[in-house]
C-alpha cells in the first residue's frame, strides 16, 4: 500500500503542530509548487525565513560551495564563514561580538544567560504582555503568552510582564534588581503590534538610568524585514544585546546573538556554548544573504514593496466593514479582522497564496523581501477572491 507524505508525517512525526495539508517540492522565487505541480505564491516566507525567496542563486552556490568543502568543526576550532559572518554582522550594527547558535529561541536564551551574568545580582528580566520569544522554558517565561505556558510549570523565576508600548509600566518595573528589560521592536506572533514612536528610545533611557540592559528581540523583525536592517535602527537607538535568527541564512537554521563589548565580556569559556553553533554552511548562507542585500537593493525593495502592500490592504479595509486594521512596517504587515484569520487563510491557500493567521484575528504577511508590487497585486486578487 502506497502511503503518502500527509500521511506518514501523521503517523511517524509527533503531532506538536496543526499542519495544513499540503505537502511542498519545491520552490522559485517567490513561488512554492507542492507534490501534485500546484503553485502557490508565499507571502509568508516560511514563517519569515525565506527572505530572498526560494532557490536564490547566490545562497544556493555558496551552501553547494561551502558543503563540499567543510560541512562541521565544532567551536573547540577555527573557521572563516562564522568569523567573516560575525564580522559583517558586527559592521552592519552597534554589535562588537557575535555568538552563533542555531534559532531564534536559542538567541534569546543566550541573552537572558548573558544579561543575568552580566548583571551580576541583578537577575529579573522586564517583558512584555503578548510578546513571543520561544519555546524553551526561559524564552517561553520570557514570552508574555500565558496560554503557551500552560502544563509546562513552574517557569523559571525572574521574569515580570508589563503592558508593551507602555513607557511608565516599565520605568515602574525597571529597578536595581533589573537585569534586563526585553522586547521585540515590533510583536510579530502576538499580532503584528507595532509600539507607540518614542517607544524604544524611552525604554533605552530607563535601561541607561537603572543600570539594566536593553535587549531587542529581533528574531523576527530583524535581516531587513521592516526596511532596516534591524527594526530599532528607525528609532536611532541601540540596544546592549540583539536576539536574531528566521532570514539570517534565508532557511538554514542558524541564529545569533549580538552584543556589546562590555555585555558580551560576561561570557568567558565553558559559561555557554552549544555544539551545531556557527555551522560553516549556515554561516556561508548568512554571507550570501548579506552579500544580496547590498549587491541587489533588497532593503530598497522592501520598503518600496511594503508601501505598496499596506496601501493596497488599506484600500481593500476601506470596503470593508470586517477588517479593522492593517499595520506594520516594511513587509512585515498584519491585517486585524472582526473575525477570526484562520478561514480565510486556508480559503487564500486553496486560491494559491499563502499567508498566516496570528493571535486568532490576525492575517500576517512576511512575503520574501525581494516580492515585486506585481506579484503582491496577484496575491492580494487572491485573497479578496477569497474573502466572504
Ligand atoms: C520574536 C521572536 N523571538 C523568538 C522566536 C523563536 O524563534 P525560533 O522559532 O527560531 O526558535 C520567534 C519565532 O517566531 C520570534 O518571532
Amino acid at each position: 500500500m502506497s502511503t503518502t507524505t500527509i500521511e506518514r508525517t501523521n503517523r511517524f512525526m509527533v503531532g506538536n503542530y496543526a499542519r495544513f495539508a499540503v505537502a511542498f517540492d519545491h520552490g522559485e522565487g517567490r513561488y512554492l509548487f507542492d507534490e501534485n505541480g500546484k503553485r502557490y505564491l508565499d507571502m509568508f516566507s516560511g514563517l519569515g525565513v525565506s527572505c530572498l525567496g526560494h532557490g536564490h542563486p547566490r545562497v544556493s552556490e555558496a551552501i553547494a560551495t561551502q558543503s563540499k568543502k567543510l560541512l562541521h568543526t565544532s567551536n573547540l576550532y577555527y573557521h572563516a564563514p562564522a568569523a567573516r559572518l560575525a564580522e559583517m554582522l558586527c559592521e552592519r550594527s552597534f554589535a562588537d561580538r557575535v555568538f552563533f547558535c542555531n534559532s531564534g529561541t536559542e538567541s534569546v536564551e543566550a541573552a537572558i544567560k548573558l544579561a543575568r551574568r552580566a548583571g551580576g545580582d541583578r537577575f529579573e528580566i522586564v517583558a512584555a504582555h503578548g510578546s513571543f520569544h520561544g519555546r524553551t522554558l526561559g524564552a517561553l517565561a520570557a514570552s508574555g503568552q500565558p496560554d503557551l505556558q500552560e502544563g509546562f510549570g513552574p517557569m523559571p523565576a525572574g521574569f515580570m510582564h508589563v503592558a508593551y508600548g507602555d513607557t511608565e509600566a516599565a520605568a515602574d518595573a525597571a529597578g536595581d534588581h533589573t537585569a534586563a528589560i526585553m522586547v521585540e521592536p515590533i510583536i510579530g506572533e502576538g499580532g503584528v503590534l507595532v509600539p507607540p514612536a518614542g517607544y524604544l528610545r524611552a525604554l533605552r533611557e530607563i535601561c541607561d538610568r537603572t543600570g539594566a540592559l536593553l535587549i531587542f528581540d529581533e528574531v523576527q523583525t530583524g535581516m531587513g524585514r521592516t526596511g532596516k536592517f534591524y527594526a530599532h535602527e528607525h528609532e536611532g537607538i541601540t540596544p546592549d544585546i540583539l536576539c536574531s535568527a528566521k532570514g539570517l541564512a534565508a532557511g538554514l537554521p542558524i541564529g545569533a546573538m549580538l552584543a556589546t563589548e562590555s555585555a558580551a565580556a560576561a561570557f568567558k569559556p565553558g559559561t555557554h556554548g552549544t555544539t551545531f553553533g556557527a555551522n560553516p554552511v549556515a554561516c556561508a548562507a548568512g554571507i550570501a544573504v548579506i552579500e544580496s542585500f547590498d549587491a541587489e537593493g533588497v532593503l530598497e525593495n522592501c520598503r518600496a514593496s511594503g508601501e505598496h502592500l499596506a496601501d493596497a490592504l488599506r484600500a481593500i479595509a476601506a470596503q470593508r466593514a470586517d477588517i479593522k486594521d492593517v499595520r506594520g512596517r516594511g513587509l512585515m504587515v498584519g491585517m486585524e479582522l472582526t473575525g477570526p484569520a484562520r478561514p480565510i487563510v486556508d480559503r487564500a491557500l486553496e486560491a494559491g497564496v499563502i499567508l498566516n493567521a496570528t493571535a486568532g484575528n490576525v492575517v500576517r504577511f512576511l512575503p520574501p523581501l525581494t516580492i515585486t508590487t506585481a506579484e503582491i497585486d496577484e496575491g492580494l486578487k487572491l485573497l479578496e477572491e477569497a474573502l466572504p
